[in-house]
């Protein structure tokens, strides 16, 4: 596959590369987008719907039992070609990783300190006292509907995902490293996001404000597309690996 030559300029001699992604990196493992339409029984819900505290509020073990179903299919798939890439890079150069998404693809991929803006479907904790859960999480065989919340050992608060949902503040000390990464990095990419959920969706523009060239990585257009300098219109388990691959053999950056 054909790299963009100007990108592969940029990529080699970068010193800080931040690559910045959104479900379309995770696409190719077979998790869905959060906007494809869900399955089973939840095929009738938008999980903007679904991922709310009133939702919560109104009924935690309907939302208790999707959030079991997403991190069974998670813990079912493996990192694919583009998450493999990302932590390829990070063996050659000083590349850090900002991501949108709650799966763990990019450390069973070999990232670390992967900045998770909004939380991460292998954590847990009280909704009262926010006490990290550390108990069991049974994931049923089959999909039911409901499955009641286990009960915090502090305060006796039900055990919520660690997630942001629609409506809540993101973890003040993940924002502030993302923004920290975007404005002092010559690179970001920026790979499957669909750039509609604030402000994860301002990190784009505070990296070109800050000077960093910002490429997309999607097959689609975005609200990202006019803030990037250049777009490339390739899918991340394609792309990435090309562009690595590329960046390797002209010798990268130790
Ligand atoms: N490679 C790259 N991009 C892809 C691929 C792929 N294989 N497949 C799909 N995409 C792109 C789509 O074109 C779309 O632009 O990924 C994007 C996915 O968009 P969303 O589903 O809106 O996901 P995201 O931008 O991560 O959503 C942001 O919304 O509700 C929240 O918390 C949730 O983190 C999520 C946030």
């Amino acid at each position: 596959m054909l790299v963009p030559d100007s990108l592969l300029e940029v990529a080699v001699a970068a010193r800080r590369v931040v690559v910045v992604t959104g479900a379309g990196m995770s696409a190719e493992s077979g998790v869905p987008t959060f906007r494809d339409a869900q399955t089973g029984l939840w095929e009738r819900y938008a999980a903007e719907d679904l991922a709310t505290p009133e939702t919560w509020e109104r009924d935690p073990a309907f939302v208790w039992a999707w959030y079991l179903s997403r991190f069974g299919a998670v813990a079912h798939v493996e990192p694919n070609a583009g998450h493999r890439a990302v932590a390829r890079w990070a063996d050659l150069a000083q590349v850090e990783v900002v991501t949108q998404n709650v799966d763990d693809l990019h450390e069973r991929a070999g990232n670390h300190d992967v900045v998770h803006l909004h939380g991460s479907l292998t954590s847990f904790r009280c909704e009262r006292c926010e006490t990290a859960y550390a108990g069991e999480v049974v994931v049923p065989e089959r999909q039911v509907e409901r499955v009641d919340p286990p009960t915090c050992g502090h305060c006796g608060g039900l055990v919520r995902p660690g997630v942001v949902w629609f409506g809540e503040l993101l973890p003040l000390e993940a924002w502030e490293r993302a923004v920290v990464l975007v404005e002092t990095a010559d690179l970001v990419l920026v790979v499957g996001t669909s750039g509609l959920v604030h402000p994860a969706a301002g990190l784009p523009v505070l990296a070109r404000g800050a000077g960093a060239f910002v490429v997309e990585v999607n097959p689609l257009e975005t609200d990202v597309s006019d803030v990037a300098h250049q777009v490339w219109r390739e899918t991340a388990a394609r792309a990435l690996p090309a562009l690595v691959a590329a960046v390797e053999s002209r010798g990268g950056r130790p």
